[in-house]
């Protein structure tokens, strides 16, 4: 299932970054794979996406997503409040 259409980035593409551990964020994935770069309507889907894989990946490599989702993004404080 392709998640970026701008960027044709597909859910197998996604996981495979994370399966690799080049991504454990959105972050991770816009550099990675340029996902979310054109129109962003992908966004909300790859965050989903992000957290299955991640939670596939966790099964056996130490990778929590809540770990993830717990990581202060750019302009944003630990508890998440916008700085
Ligand atoms: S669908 Fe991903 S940037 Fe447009």
């Amino acid at each position: 299932m392709i998640i970026c259409v701008c960027k044709a980035v597909s859910d197998s593409k996604l996981r495979g970054a994370v399966r690799d551990g080049r991504a454990v964020s959105l972050r991770d994935l816009t550099r990675e794979l340029g996902l979310g770069t054109c129109c962003g309507k992908c966004v909300p889907a790859a965050r989903t996406a992000l957290m299955l894989a991640l939670n596939e990946a966790d099964q056996g490599a130490g990778v929590n997503a809540a770990t993830v989702l717990s990581r202060p993004q750019a302009g944003q404080s630990a508890s998440g409040a916008a700085l």
